[in-house]
């Protein structure tokens, strides 16, 4: 993407990244687990065969070929709102030694952009407070509470 300049390529996750270092990335999210390749690549063609549904999109370091950004948005089909589509943001990561040079704003900016070529009359997230004015400055406004039952 232009808009990053040449050190950074935005791009759909590929089979490749669990090499290239996405899981790692995630990592400083929450626990991944121990996830083999096998294990990733069914996972990865499961998602990639509902297109239009998943999307997950990936910041690549020109330089080294590591991942160090990534970000997922689910389409929601609704009844409600004229059968109505909703973007949900989901599982964004930017590897630590990266944050504070605005790829995440670049990732939820791809996101929304997708979301809103999807047809999807908003995007929504759930985050921690400590977030929050991160996503104010993509634009997000805070909506309410998110509540969870955990199995
Ligand atoms: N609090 C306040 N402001 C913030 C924060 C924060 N926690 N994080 C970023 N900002 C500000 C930046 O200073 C910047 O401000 P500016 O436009 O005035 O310069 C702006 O938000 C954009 O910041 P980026 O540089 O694009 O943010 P970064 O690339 O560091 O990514 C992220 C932010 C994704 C939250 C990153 O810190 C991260 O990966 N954290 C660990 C994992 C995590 O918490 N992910 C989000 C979970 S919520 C979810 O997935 C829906």
């Amino acid at each position: 993407s232009s808009q990053l300049g040449q050190d950074y390529i935005l791009r759909p996750l590929q089979l490749s990244d669990y090499r290239a270092g996405v899981l790692e990335v995630l990592k400083d999210l929450t626990t991944i687990g121990d996830i083999s390749e096998e294990r990733f690549t069914e996972q990865f063609e499961f998602l990639r065969a509902r297109q239009g549904e998943y999307f997950i999109i990936v910041i690549e370091k020109a330089a080294t070929g590591r991942v160090v950004g990534v970000g997922t948005l689910l389409v929601e089909r609704k009844f409600i709102h004229e059968c109505g589509l909703v973007g949900h943001i989901e599982d964004i990561a930017v590897a630590k030694s990266e944050q504070g040079k605005r790829l995440g704003i670049k990732i939820i900016g791809a996101l929304d952009f997708i979301g809103q070529r999807a047809g999807c009359y908003k995007n929504i997230l759930d985050c921690s407070p400590h977030n929050e004015q991160f996503y104010v400055k993509c634009g997000y406004s805070n909506a309410g509470f998110e509540m969870t039952k955990r199995f």
